[in-house]
């Protein structure tokens, strides 16, 4: 189905094509000099999507260099602990406050480094191999917009990248979309990775455990 944009995306859309920004920071001053309404975005939520997938994901926008994706995140939504692969420049704007996290693998075992929230209004750079989370603790749903580029036209982006499951001690390559691991959906070869920081599991499964439950992946899982 064709998505008629709103106004403010077509702005933010033709700005990015003026002005095609060579890395994240020069795509966060455009985004930031032509921030899309909430309010033109909310018709076009997915909070109904299929309880398995662990947020909404309606891609709004696409053209050889980059595309533009709305993420709807009812309570409890959260995305997989991952990082970008192929993306070469990006940039998330927070239309509702969101949980965040930010991780670092050191000596291969992934550690919680940045535990700050993602705000209304705030933008995020994206970078292809600084690894992340984010999602809705919150009880009211929510909306972000994600903006996802390459320097090398026609190549995919978002492409090859590293998510972890540490429900499964697992890790795997996706080609898309980063859910959290839920047996009936995921696709992609799975590797075995168990390197996770303690305290780090601890921080993780505070998150994401509503939405285990919620979707019975506790159960599936053991
Ligand atoms: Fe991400």
């Amino acid at each position: 189905m064709e998505i008629k944009l709103p106004e403010s995306v077509i702005r933010l859309v033709h700005a990015i094509e003026d002005g095609v920004p060579a890395n994240s920071k020069e795509l966060s001053l455009i985004v930031k000099h032509n921030i899309p309404e909430r309010d033109e975005l909310l018709h076009l939520n997915d909070f109904d999507h299929l309880p398995e997938l662990s947020y909404g994901r309606r891609k709004l926008y696409e053209n050889p260099i980059f595309c533009i994706y709305l993420m709807s995140w009812c309570p409890g939504d959260f995305t997989a602990i991952h990082d970008h692969g192929t993306t070469q420049w990006g940039c998330v704007l927070a239309l509702d406050d969101f949980e965040h996290r930010l991780y670092q693998l050191t000596d291969n075992t992934l550690v919680l480094k940045d535990n700050k929230p993602f705000l209304k209004g705030q933008t995020a750079s994206v970078y292809s191999d600084v690894i992340h989370m984010m999602g809705n603790n919150g009880d009211k749903n929510a909306l972000s917009l994600h903006m996802y580029g390459t320097n090398e036209p026609g190549k995919k982006v978002a492409q090859r990248s590293r998510i972890f499951y540490p429900e499964i001690n697992k890790m795997a390559i996706s080609q898309g979309a980063a859910y959290l691991y839920n047996p009936q959906i995921c696709n992609s070869q799975l590797h075995n990775f168990s390197n996770f920081e303690e305290n780090t599991l601890d921080d993780y499964f505070s998150l994401v455990g509503k939405n285990m439950e919620r979707n019975n992946s506790f159960n599936l899982l053991h």
